[in-house]
């Protein structure tokens, strides 16, 4: 998401969690406020978002009880998230007002920081790289597929959600190292979209009741590597088709679908 330029009153427009939500979040869980732009005191920098991303882990900080990994978003305080940022001013020896920086802004104009969570992005012809394609969703494409799922060319390689941030670099990778590679999206233009501009040699629409036949029949050689992103139906579709021997990188699911993965993987598959 990009955001548009500061105010030319510096007013800090933040985001934060109202209330919390049970299934999906809907705009009443989230407020608007305005506030003056705070000042940066000693070692501190100012910073100014250009970018934010917006992740699927958000949602279970919205939740009373936190993931192991994070802490729970306090109701009334701003949304967390990765960001681009300008810094504005500075009074930290490292940085100067003008960097573009990775930060942890969150969902504001404005955020102080101490410069411990910031790394310097250098010149960037197109900033939003750092969270997307260079950043966290393709280190945890680049990590899942090639330390767990180990590729090998004419391998068979299923990936859900497979035009997110996640799924889209893993497909890519994969079909680099020579493997056959077969997406799982919602709907016709998300699947036109992973085989004519991704590369993908296969998708299919998770939104079919037929997937788990059409799956088979993508995949007449069962499968070799998934990088679960999903669960649910799309886990129960591939579940039959798994390799002995096969990798499963689960990188996001639900609780249910991983109790029943570890009950039902054939013997031999890493998951
Ligand atoms: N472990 C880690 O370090 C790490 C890091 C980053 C992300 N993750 C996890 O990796 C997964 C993908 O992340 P991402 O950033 O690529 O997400 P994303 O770009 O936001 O894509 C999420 C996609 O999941 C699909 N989806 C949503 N609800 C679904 C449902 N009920 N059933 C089936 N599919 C559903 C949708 O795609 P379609 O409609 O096209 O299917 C949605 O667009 C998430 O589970 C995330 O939590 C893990």
């Amino acid at each position: 998401m990009s955001l548009g330029h500061a105010t030319t009153a510096r007013i800090n427009r933040r985001i934060v969690l109202a209330a919390r939500p049970r299934g999906l979040p809907t705009p009443a869980h989230f407020r608007l406020e305005e506030g003056p732009v705070p000042e940066p005191g000693e070692g501190q920098v100012l910073l100014r978002t250009l970018h934010l991303s917006l992740d699927p882990y958000m949602r279970q900080l919205m939740d009373e009880v936190a993931p192991v990994y994070a802490a729970s978003v306090p109701l009334g305080a701003p949304m967390p998230g990765g960001t681009v940022n300008r810094v504005v001013a500075s009074r930290h020896p490292q940085f100067s007002a003008g960097d573009l920086v990775l930060g942890n802004a969150g969902w504001q104009d404005y955020a102080l920081s101490d410069g411990q969570d910031l790394q310097p992005l250098g010149q960037m012809a197109q900033p939003s790289l750092a969270l997307g394609g260079l950043g966290m969703p393709a280190f945890t494409a680049h990590v899942g597929l090639l330390d767990i799922g180990q590729p090998q060319a004419g391998d068979t390689v299923v990936v859900a959600a497979a035009t997110g941030a996640v799924g889209s670099v893993v497909g890519q990778i994969a079909r680099l190292k020579g493997a056959r590679v077969v997406g799982i999206a919602g709907g016709a233009d998300k699947c036109r979209h992973a085989v004519q501009v991704l590369g993908f040699d296969a998708c299919l629409d998770r939104h079919d009741p037929k997937l788990a036949e059409q799956l088979a029949a993508a995949c007449p050689e069962g499968i070799d590597v998934y990088f679960e992103n999903v669960g649910g139906a799309v886990f129960d579709a591939v579940l039959p088709l798994l390799n002995i021997g096969a990798r499963v990188r689960c990188a996001g699911t639900s609780p249910t679908t991983t109790r029943r993965r570890r009950r039902r993987a054939p013997t031999g598959c890493r998951c």
